[in-house]
C-alpha cells in the first residue's frame, strides 16, 4: 500500500485537480446562507471585515434567553413524549423529501448564527473563534446528512422509531444537533435532552431546526434530571438507539439500567501530541497551545499531554530551551476571560472545578515542576497551567482532566513516544508535528487514535474532512463516525445483511 506521504501528496494532487469551492467572505450583517445542493463546508464569520467584527461584538454582548421549557421530573411526562415520537410519520416521508428538509434545517440555521453565538457566550462562556466554527460544523451536519439521507433511497433499510440524544455541555450546538439531524436524516424520530448547563443553546438550535421544517413531533427536547425520568428516558421500550457523548462512566450507567440498549458512545479521551526535532517549533507551539487550552482544554478532543521527543524534551540543548520559552510564553499571553469581552483568548470552566481537575490544577506529582503554574483568578476563571515531566504510567498520564493543564512528557526516540502515547487506554485524537517523512510514515501506522493529526491541531474535526471519533476506551458501539459517510447509516436496521462499517 502506499505511505501515508505517498497518499498525502495523491490527495495534494487530487485536490489540485478539483475545481476550488470559492469560499466567499461573508458579511455576516447581510447574511445570505449558502447551503446548497449537495454538499460544502459552510464558511465561519471573516473577521478581517470590519461589519462582522461589529456582528460579532453585537451579538456577544446582547442578553441570552431564558431557559423556557420547564424540567420533567414525572417518569409519565417522559412516555408521553416518546410515544409522541413514536407515532410521528415524519420517517414514512421519502428520504429525498427529507433531504430537502433537512437542508432549510441547515439554512435556517445559518440564518440564526448570531443568537446561536449569543448564547453560547451567554451560557457557555465561549469565545468567538471557538463558537463560530462550532456553528458552520452544526451546519454541516444538518447539510452533509442531507446528502447521506438521500443514499438511503430505496434502500433496504427501516429507520428507528425513537432516538435519544443525551449530549454535553462543552459543544453546546454542534455534539446536540449533530445527533439530532443524523438520526433525523435515517428517519427515526428524536427525544433531545440537553446537558443542564445549556439548556437555553439546546432550544435556540432546536427552534432553528423547527423553523427549518422538522416537524415538532419528529424531534422534541426535554429537559429531565438524571433521576427517574431520565433513566425512563433511556429505557423506554420505543427507544431504539441512545446517542451519548459524554464520560465513560455514563455510558456504563446506562448499560446497567438496559443491558439490551443499543448505545453510540463517543467518550472520553487523553490525547497527546507527539513532537520530534524535525517539527517546525513555531508551527508546533502554536497548535499544541490551540489544541490544549481552546475553550480553556475542556474538550474530549482537547491535547492534554505533549511528549517531546528528543533535543525538544530537554532544556539544556537549544532546540528544547527555545521551545521550552515559547510555549511558556504562548501560555502566560493567553487573556483569560469571559467570552463577551472580545479580547479574551482563554474562556472560562464551566463550573468549579470537580475532583480530577483540581487535582491536576492544584498539585504535582513526584518529579513534576510547574513550567506555568495556574491560578484561581476568582469565579469560572483559570489561568493555564503546564506541568513536566509527566512520568509513564503516572497518574496524569492516565487520567483525563478536562480543563486547562498540559502535561509534558519526554521521549528519548519516535517509537518511545508512540508507546507512551498509545499506553492511555483512550484512542480519540492525537498529533505529530514532524516534518521527517519518515517519521510521519512511521507514526501513522503506529498511532491507536481514530483521529490521527499531522501538523495541525489535534481539535475541531471538519464534517466529510475528518470525521470525527475514537478508538479503545474512546468509543462504545460500532464506532461510526459523526462527520463520515456511514454515520446516519447506523440509525435503523438493514435488511441485505449487516452493514459493513
Ligand atoms: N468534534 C470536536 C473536535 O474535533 C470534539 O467533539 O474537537
Amino acid at each position: 500500500p502506499a505511505s501515508y506521504v505517498d497518499r498525502f501528496r495523491a490527495s495534494v494532487r487530487d485536490r489540485d485537480a478539483v475545481p476550488a469551492t470559492p469560499r466567499r467572505t461573508q458579511d455576516r450583517a447581510d447574511d445570505t446562507p449558502s447551503i446548497g445542493d449537495s454538499f460544502r463546508n459552510e464558511p465561519d464569520t471573516d473577521p478581517s471585515l470590519a461589519a462582522n467584527r461589529a456582528w460579532a461584538l453585537a451579538a456577544i454582548t446582547a442578553a441570552p434567553p431564558p431557559v423556557k421549557d420547564p424540567e420533567l421530573t414525572d417518569p409519565a411526562a417522559v412516555d408521553a413524549v416518546v410515544e409522541r415520537a413514536a407515532a410521528s410519520r415524519w420517517g414514512e416521508r421519502p428520504a429525498r423529501e427529507r433531504a430537502a428538509v433537512l437542508r432549510e434545517a441547515a439554512r435556517a440555521l445559518a440564518a440564526t448564527r448570531g443568537d446561536l453565538l449569543t448564547v453560547m457566550v451567554g451560557e457557555a462562556g465561549k469565545t468567538v473563534a471557538e463558537a463560530d466554527p462550532e456553528i458552520s460544523e452544526a451546519i454541516d451536519f444538518a447539510a452533509y446528512y442531507a446528502d447521506r439521507a438521500e443514499e438511503l433511497e430505496d434502500a433496504p433499510f427501516t429507520p428507528d422509531r425513537v432516538v435519544v440524544v443525551t449530549p454535553p455541555w462543552n459543544f453546546p450546538i454542534a455534539i446536540p444537533l449533530g445527533g439530532c439531524v443524523a438520526a433525523l436524516a435515517a428517519g427515526a424520530s428524536v427525544v433531545i435532552k440537553p446537558a443542564p448547563q445549556v439548556r437555553a443553546c439546546a432550544e435556540v438550535g432546536v427552534a432553528a431546526l423547527h423553523r427549518g421544517g422538522i416537524p415538532a413531533d419528529a424531534l422534541q427536547l426535554v429537559h429531565t434530571d438524571e433521576g427517574e425520568a431520565g433513566r425512563r428516558l433511556v429505557t423506554h421500550p420505543a427507544v431504539d438507539h441512545v446517542v451519548l457523548t459524554g464520560a465513560s462512566q455514563t455510558a456504563a450507567l446506562f448499560r446497567s439500567w438496559r443491558p439490551d440498549l443499543r448505545l453510540v458512545a463517543e467518550t472520553s479521551g487523553k490525547n497527546a501530541l507527539v513532537i520530534t526535532p524535525s517539527a517546525d517549533p513555531d508551527l508546533a507551539v502554536a497548535d499544541l497551545v490551540r489544541s490544549a487550552f481552546g475553550h480553556a482544554g475542556q474538550k474530549c478532543s482537547a491535547a492534554s499531554l505533549a511528549i517531546l521527543v528528543g533535543s525538544v524534551r530537554s532544556e539544556r540543548t537549544a532546540a528544547g530551551a527555545r521551545f521550552h520559552r515559547q510555549l511558556a510564553d504562548a501560555v502566560r499571553t493567553l487573556r483569560v476571560g469571559h467570552g463577551s469581552d472580545p479580547s479574551t483568548t482563554m474562556g472560562p470552566l464551566i463550573g468549579p472545578p470537580d475532583e480530577k481537575l483540581e487535582r491536576a490544577l492544584t498539585r504535582l506529582d513526584e518529579g513534576e515542576r510547574w513550567l506555568v503554574a495556574p491560578r484561581h483568578l476568582g469565579g469560572d476563571l483559570w489561568s493555564p497551567g503546564v506541568k513536566e515531566p509527566v512520568a509513564p504510567g503516572s497518574w496524569f498520564h492516565l487520567t483525563e482532566c478536562f480543563g486547562p493543564v498540559l502535561g509534558l512528557m519526554h521521549a528519548a526516540d519516535l517509537d518511545e513516544a508512540i508507546a507512551l502515547q498509545n499506553a492511555t487506554g483512550y484512542g480519540l485524537t492525537g498529533g505529530l508535528h514532524a516534518l521527517d517523512p519518515d517519521e510521519i510514515d512511521r507514526w501513522m501506522e503506529r498511532v491507536e487514535v481514530g483521529n490521527a493529526y499531522v501538523n495541525r491541531h489535534i481539535t475541531g474535526a471538519i464534517v466529510q474532512r475528518q470525521s470525527f471519533g475514537g478508538w479503545k476506551g474512546s468509543v462504545v458501539g460500532p464506532g461510526a463516525k459523526p462527520g463520515g459517510p456511514n454515520y446516519v447509516a447506523q440509525f435503523g436496521t438493514w435488511h441485505d445483511g449487516p452493514l459493513d462499517r
